[in-house]
Parts: structure tokens; sequence; C-alpha cells
């Protein structure tokens, strides 16, 4: 009974229009894969040559994703390419975006101030069965909430870099979050190929609690000249198993992210001495250098 009830609610609450807000590495992986499962997507940037330059990186991961999927019919894989691009629409009128969404899935800048100013101008734009979630790492998601009318149809949707390829999504409840609204985020994870777990609104939730303070460990344990950076990363990957050592992972997330988490967390909780900024973090980042996408970070890079 419990099941037919669930099934029933689910098939009445699918959700088919998504609309994302911002198309980083982060939003334009979620519009990639929800488009990928035959939903329509909305993806706003603020203007149109980003919008330009987010459409040819999707189209980019498109390619390797037909690959892999279309090995031996190369045709087919042109096509999945096409009528998943085609199942994108770009906006730059995050207003206008929203009118249809039965999901705003938001993953702009790490401001609380610019995500206030978003989700008040959204939460009066869109209809009120409109579900809300942000993308953040490392903000409170009841606080992002707070400004909206809507703390119970609103809850964290965490996706990971490369969100095509990375399989988990963390679904984020407040204390305010509807158990139907959490049932959606999970439903719809689901349906995107995602494999979901639930955690409360604490800072880092489960990923990001556990790997910011390990590739801060491993910082530290470079600092004091215990170990090359070249030698900690071979030690994870070839002693634990993992697919990037820490250095490789803090410059693929890019240095500017996990230093920014860092001081936000020493701010909130400065007496964890897991969270202390770290010497040689920070000056990379004053000098530009955020890992792969400027070109250097920990390690040096070929600019493409
Ligand atoms: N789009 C589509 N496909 C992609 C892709 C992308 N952006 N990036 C990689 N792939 C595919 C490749 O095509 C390849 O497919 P194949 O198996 O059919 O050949 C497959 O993924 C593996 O890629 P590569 O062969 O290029 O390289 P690796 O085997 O080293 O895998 C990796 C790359 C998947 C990134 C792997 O190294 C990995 O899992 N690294 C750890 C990533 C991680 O920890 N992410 C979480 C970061 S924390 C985070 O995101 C939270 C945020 O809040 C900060």
């Amino acid at each position: 009974v419990i099941k037919r009830s669930f099934s029933t609610s689910m098939a009445k609450n699918a959700i088919k229009n998504v609309t994302v807000i911002g198309g980083g590495l982060m939003g334009s992986g979620i519009a990639q894969v929800t488009a990928q499962a035959g939903q329509n997507v909305t993806l706003v940037e603020v203007n149109a040559d980003v919008l330009k330059k987010t459409e040819t990186s999707i189209a980019t991961s498109l390619a390797r994703v037909a690959k892999k999927l279309y090995k031996d019919k190369p045709s087919d894989g042109e096509k999945f390419v096409a009528e998943t691009r085609g199942r994108i629409k770009g906006s730059t009128d995050p207003i206008a975006s929203v009118k249809q969404a039965d999901l705003v899935v938001e993953a702009i800048i790490e401001n609380i101030d610019i995500k206030h100013k978003l989700f008040k101008d959204l939460d009066a734009a869109a209809p009120p069965t409109t579900l809300f979630a942000s993308n953040t790492s490392s903000l409170s998601i009841g606080e992002i909430a707070s400004v909206t009318n809507r703390k119970d149809r609103f809850g964290g949707l965490h996706f990971f870099n490369p969100v095509p390829v990375m399989k988990l999504l963390e679904v984020i409840r407040t204390p305010e979050t509807s158990d139907e609204t959490y049932q959606a985020f999970m439903a719809w994870g689901k349906s995107i190929g995602k494999v979901c777990i639930t955690c409360k609104d604490t800072p880092g939730f489960v990923v990001n609690r556990l790997l910011v303070p390990y590739m801060a460990e491993a910082v530290r344990m470079y600092e004091r000249g215990d170990a090359s950076a070249r030698d900690i990363d071979t030690a994870m990957k070839l002693g634990a198993g993992y697919p990037m050592g820490p250095f490789e992972l803090n410059d693929y997330v890019g240095l500017d992210t996990t230093n920014f988490i860092l001081e936000g967390w020493h701010k909130k909780m400065p007496e964890n001495p897991l969270f202390e900024p770290l010497e040689s973090m920070k000056k990379l980042v004053s000098e530009g250098k955020f890992g792969i996408k400027s070109g250097e970070g920990y390690y040096k890079y070929d600019k493409k």
C-alpha cells in the first residue's frame, strides 16, 4: 500500500521542466545530465557570450558520453548529442526562466547576498508549486532559503565534479523542508541517474566535510616538508586507491574553491584546527593560480 501511494504521488509530481541558474562547471553539468534524462532544461547565464561558452563545454562533454554509450554506432551517438542539446534552452532572464519550472537548481557564485537577491526575485516569479534547490557546497541551505516564502519547498541538491561522471547526489533537508519536497528531490535524483544520499544542513554535508579537511591535511604535510606533493598524490592513489591524489584533486576542483570553503568554515568555527587556512594555498590563489582552469596550481598544466 505504501508503495502504491508513493508512486501515485510521484507520478503527480514528476519533474519535467528544470531551470538551472548558472552555467559554470557545476551548472552546465547539471543541465547536461538533466537533458540526458529526457527533461527540458532552461539554462540561465549572465549574457549571450557566457551562454555560448557553456553550450560549447556541454557539447564537448556530451561527445565524451556519446563515445562511450555508442561506441559501435557513432551515428546514434550524433543523434543522442543533437537531441540532448535540443532539450537545453539558453536564457539570460532568470525571472522569465522560472515561469514554467517544476524545479529550479541554483549553481551560481558562493555569495550569500547574491544568492539571497536571486532567490527573492525567483520566489516572486515562480509558480507556488515550483521546488527550489541550491547546489551550494559550503553555505547553509536554511540561510539561503530564509528569504523565500517556500522554505518547505526548498532544499539542497549537491552534485560532484565532473557531474556527468560522478554518480552521487547529496539531498539536503533543512528542518523546514517538507516530506513531499524531500521525496520529490530523491525521485528526481534517481530519474537523472544519480544515487542519492540524505544529509542534514550541516557545513560541507557528507563529502566536503570529509574531503576538504583531508585535502587540507595533505597540504599541511607538504608545507611541513614531510613529503613532496607528487609523492603524497602517488601515495594516496596507490596506497589507498583514490582516483586522484589530494593535490591533483585540489587543482581539479579549483584552489579558489577549496580556499573559499576553508576560509568560510574557519570564520564560523575558529576553534576547529581542521579548518585553519593554508599558507601555500592562499599564496597560489592570490597569484591567480587556481589549478587546471588557470594553467597552474600545485602543478603546472599545458594551456590548451
Ligand atoms: N564529461 C563527460 N565524461 C567525462 C568527463 C566530463 N566532464 N570527465 C571525464 N569523463 C569520462 C571520460 O570520458 C572517461 O570515459 P571512459 O571511461 O569511457 O574512457 C571517464 O570519465 C574517465 O575519465 P579519464 O579517462 O579522462 O580520466 P580518469 O579515469 O582519471 O577519471 C575522473 C577522471 C572521473 C575525474 C576521476 O579521476 C575521478 O573520479 N576523480 C575524483 C573526482 C572527485 O573526487 N570529484 C569530487 C570533487 S568534490 C566536489 O565536486 C564537490 C564540490 O562542491 C567542490
